[in-house]
This record gives C-alpha cells, structure tokens and sequence, in this order.
C-alpha cells in the first residue's frame, strides 16, 4: 500500500515523497490464553517422551551440551493433539490474513521439541521443504536464550546507514530481531527465515532450569472434502 511520508517543499509549493514496502518478512505471533493449564499437559507429555527416547536426535541443538531434540513426528500423537488443534485454529487467521486460496489450509507436517538445559543454545538454521515454520514455548525460565531472526537479504547486509543515535530505529530498519521466550508464546516465521538460540543463562536448578519448546513445520494442502 502506498504511503505518503512526508511533504517535501519546492519552490512554489511541496512535492509528495510516497513510500511502498515489498517482499516483507512477515512474523504471526499469539499468546494462548489459558496457557498455563495446556503448558502443565504438553511438559507432561514431552518428558514421558524424553523417558521413552533420551537420546533423542540431533538437529539444530547440541546434544553435546545438553540438548534434547525429539523425533519429528509429535503431531501424529494423540498427546500433542490439543497443542495441533490450537496450532491449525491459528493458522486459519494466518491463511485469512494473506488471502490464501479456501479450498486449501495449513496443516502441520512436521513437529518436535527441544530441551535445552542451561548453557545449552540452538545453531543458525532454516526448515527446508516446509511453507512456514513455528515455535511454541512450554517452558521458559528467567535468562532462557532468545529466537534470533536475521535479515534474510544478505545485499542489504553489505552496506548500511547511519540512524539517530538513542532513538529506537524503525523496525523495517531492523538487520535482526530477538524475541524474548515466554511460556505459551507461539510464533510463525517463513520456513526460509535463518534463526538460532542464544544459549541458555537460566540459574534455576534441575528442569525448571530448562527452556522447553515445541516446533513444527507447515505446508499448505488442499482441504479435504467433509
Ligand atoms: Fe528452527
């Protein structure tokens, strides 16, 4: 959408500047309002998890420093089904909210979780073969590491201005974004947006210590006929 940012005077009167933002980076978030009760079940249902496989795979986390990372099949198990069902709502808004087709929806196609206990941080990466990715915190104590988000226009990384000092830069002037953990927070990112962890600072003892979250993959598939 073009918008006027300011008029420009000229001799004899003022020239418009317009301004139209494309190829955004856009990022859903929500905040599940009764978290507190669905966080009790999921940590339940990922630590009988952990029991079952506590080796767990490797991916972006270091398993040399602690970090868990389940198998990538958790929406299939009826344990994790309240957690897809809120996912799937959530998505209804994000398919509204960017026209996509109505004979298709977002559906989940991958999900794990990861623990990492203090000390314990997650590698710069991407989702490959999914549309959009996410990530819902179950667990995330005082001084768990933030999800950094980089500027996935690396020619926009090679030069760059100089703003206002003491002045919080516009967030469409942002290279980076680090979003603060907090237990059922649920963020949806494109799958091609490179994102780590910072480590884990959290000086809580044992598993509260830990910062535990959920993640999934999702595409967008023809809706089945009811
Ligand atoms: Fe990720």
């Amino acid at each position: 959408m073009t918008r006027t940012v300011a008029q420009i005077p000229s001799e004899g009167g003022t020239d418009e500047l317009r301004r139209d933002d494309y190829f955004p980076t856009l990022v859903f978030s929500t905040k599940l309002h009764d978290a507190e009760a669905m966080n009790n079940e999921i940590l339940a249902a990922i630590n009988s998890e952990r029991d079952r496989d506590s080796k767990g795979i490797e991916r972006s986390n270091f398993r040399s420093l602690g970090g868990w990372h389940s198998h990538n099949n958790l929406h299939k198990d009826p344990a994790f089904d309240k957690l897809t069902n809120r996912i799937h709502s959530m998505l209804t808004g994000v398919s509204d909210n960017l026209g996509y087709h109505k004979g298709r929806h977002l559906e989940v196609t991958t999900m794990w979780s990861i623990s990492n206990p203090p000390g314990s941080s997650n590698r710069a990466h991407i989702h490959p073969g999914a549309l959009w990715s996410g990530v819902y915190y179950v667990q995330a104590p005082e001084g768990a590491g933030q999800i950094e988000f980089i500027d996935p226009r690396t020619v926009n990384l090679m030069n760059y201005a100089t703003y206002v000092p003491n002045t919080k830069r516009k967030t469409e002037c942002w290279t980076k974004v680090k979003v603060k953990p907090v237990a059922g927070k649920m963020l949806f990112f494109p799958s091609w947006l490179y994102h780590s962890v910072e480590p884990n600072l959290s000086t809580a003892k044992g598993k509260d210590g830990e910062r535990v979250i959920i993640s999934f993959n999702i595409n967008q598939r023809v809706k089945p006929k009811k």
